[in-house]
């Protein structure tokens, strides 16, 4: 029984060290990761290690953060420009370089705190970042390795991460610690002739001991489609009830491992037991070469069907596979009308590669595999850096196309419900007026009950000129301007890769144009903003 309890954590640091006492616990356990990491046995580090490692000044200067203002943590830069920017920086900010940039908590951290996690021993999982893709994943365990022999003591690290780096214990309040909710309904939000499907979900939180903010996001545990389960066994050839652990493999298969997209280490398992050149295709698609031209559209059924005939051992291959990730959603309610209740806005993701169309697994959960009264694993991922001003007066002005108005929804529902006065502008937009005006009717009449000082829509299929929300944020450039200069916070939600980037473009313009400044000016400016926190958004 005594071998499941943990050593307690080597006091490493000395007393004399110029630390406080949460620092010094902080680095006991960042030192103690790092020897399980390396074999090589430290026991002790001086005063002025222990401050080097962690970039303070030998001798008495604070622990501080030396990340340079850590500029690859901008989500539209490749990675390639994001590792070149911290190229010459610790493995601490090269390991955060790798990450997605998007803060979105998947993982159950931001980035910097994921990384930091890693770089201390406390998290052993290097796949968790879901937007980052299998570039962050092969990045961060070269890292890892580097971790491994890095020289100690290394160059320096980050101060102990936010206390927000530690799961809740609550339930529902972290993905590690998550709760039940039961779907209550389903509602289409396009109409037909749409070539869309979003969805208005909404869940029962009743016993589930989960509570949200508006600003927070939802986590759902999904679980693959059971036909797509069918199929990978029998490409596999496999037996349905072979036994993992005490599950069966089709189980694993369905709500254990990722489907998609199939990760090098798959490839690895295939190199293994394959012969001649299917062995060098198999060993280059493994290292992120793509021999055929066809590797970024490879699910785990795909890379079976690339290998025909190969039959790994069961238990290996699932080995070889990522575990099934949740997934998140902007929470689209307010909890003030009904503590119990939460919605989300869910696009659902459909796509074809070749003759099969490939299911998203969380959005066609929820649009096809599951009826209200079902239940799943939820949890809340609390926002950081996204939400309401505090002081209910303040004007916002909030930019969400698709589904990024789902805050915004929240956001309006919960200002509504506490009589805020502050005013409120949506620029919200989407394909086709007819068919893609989510949340129309509510719309109209908070429009209607002057609750929405202002709505401005960008429908970009509806003529033969793209309208997209920046365009209409030019057009009202003046208004806008005024609204900021009276102290209005500006959200923004939605797509993370485009959109984003040319809302922040659009309003430095406008910044510039209407705020008489430089684009230089006007670019420093939209940066306070940020700063400030009175420019956020909640992008992915
Ligand atoms: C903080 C945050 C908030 C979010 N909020 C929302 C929200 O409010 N509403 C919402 O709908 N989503 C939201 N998302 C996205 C959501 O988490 C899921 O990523 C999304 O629903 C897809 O998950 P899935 O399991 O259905 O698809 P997956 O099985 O994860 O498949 C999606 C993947 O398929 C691939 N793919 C998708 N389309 C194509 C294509 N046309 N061609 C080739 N490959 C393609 C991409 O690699 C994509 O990453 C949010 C994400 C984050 C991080
Ligand atoms: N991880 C995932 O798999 C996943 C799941 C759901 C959504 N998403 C992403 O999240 C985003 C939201 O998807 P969604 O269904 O809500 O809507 P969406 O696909 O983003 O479309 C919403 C509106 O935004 C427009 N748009 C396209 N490019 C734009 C740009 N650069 N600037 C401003 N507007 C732009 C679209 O126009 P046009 O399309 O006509 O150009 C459409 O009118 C999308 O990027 C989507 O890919 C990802």
């Amino acid at each position: 029984m005594s071998q499941n309890i943990p050593p307690p954590i080597p006091s490493l640091v000395p007393e004399t060290a110029p630390f406080s006492e949460e620092q010094r616990t902080w680095l006991n356990g960042f030192f103690a990761g790092l020897i399980s990491l390396d074999s090589s046995g430290v026991t002790a580090l001086t005063g002025d290690q222990a401050a080097a490692l962690l970039g303070g000044a030998p001798g008495g200067a604070s622990a501080k953060d030396d990340d340079g203002g850590a500029p690859w943590h901008d989500q539209t830069l490749p990675i390639t420009e994001r590792m070149s920017l911290a190229s010459g920086k610790p493995l601490r900010w090269k390991m955060m370089a790798a990450m997605a940039q998007q803060d979105c908590g998947q993982c159950g951290y931001d980035c910097k705190n994921y990384s930091g996690a890693i770089v201390s021993g406390a998290e052993q999982r290097l796949n968790l970042c879901v937007p980052g893709g299998k570039e962050t994943a092969r990045m961060v365990k070269a890292l890892a390795e580097e971790l491994k022999t890095a020289p100690k003591p290394a160059a320096p690290v980050a101060a102990p991460p936010a206390a927000a780096a530690v799961p809740s214990a609550a339930p529902g309040s972290s993905r590690d610690n998550p709760s039940t909710v039961k779907i209550l309904s389903r509602t289409l939000l396009n109409k037909p002739g749409s070539e869309k499907q979003s969805w208005h979900v909404e869940f029962d939180l009743t016993s589930s001991g989960i509570e949200y903010n508006v600003g927070d996001a939802f986590g759902l545990f999904p679980a693959n489609d059971p036909a797509l389960a069918d199929a990978v066994i029998k490409a596999l050839g496999a037996p349905a009830d072979f036994p993992i652990g005490n599950r069966t493999l089709r189980e694993v298969l369905i709500d254990g491992v990722s489907l998609s997209p199939a990760p090098d280490m798959l490839f690895q398992l295939f190199s293994y037991i394959t012969g001649g050149d299917r062995r060098q295709k198999a060993r280059a698609l493994s290292t992120g070469d793509d021999p055929d031209g066809d590797a970024a559209t490879l699910d785990v059924l795909a890379a079976i069907e690339k290998f025909p005939g190969i039959h790994p051992d069961p238990e290996a291959f699932i080995e070889a596979l990522d575990p099934l990730q949740p997934r998140l959603y902007s929470i689209s309610s307010s909890p003030k009308p009904d503590p119990n209740r939460v919605s989300l806005t869910v696009d659902t993701v459909r796509y074809k590669i070749g003759s099969r169309e490939r299911l998203g697994v969380c959005s066609t959960l929820l649009a096809d595999r599951i009826e209200p009264g079902a239940t799943l694993r939820g949890y809340v991922q609390k926002a950081h850096a996204f939400g309401l001003p505090t002081d209910p007066k303040v004007p916002i002005v909030m930019i969400g196309p698709g589904t990024g108005i789902a805050p915004f929804r929240a956001f309006l529902h919960e200002r509504q419900a506490v009589k805020a006065p502050g005013r409120n502008w949506l620029f919200f937009g989407h394909q086709r007026s007819d068919y893609d005006f989510f949340y129309e009717d509510e719309l109209k009449a908070m429009r209607s009950s002057g609750h929405l000082s202002r709505l401005t829509l960008a429908w970009s299929r509806d003529g033969d000129t793209k309208i997209y929300v920046q365009d209409r944020m030019r057009d009202s450039g003046r208004d806008l301007w005024e609204w900021i200069a009276e102290g209005a916070h500006i959200y923004v939600c939605g797509d993370a890769k485009r959109m984003a980037k040319d809302v922040e473009l659009a309003l430095v313009d406008i910044v510039a144009q209407h705020g008489a400044r430089t684009p230089e000016e006007a670019s420093a400016f939209v940066s306070e903003l940020k700063k400030k926190g009175r420019y956020q958004q909640d992008v992915y």
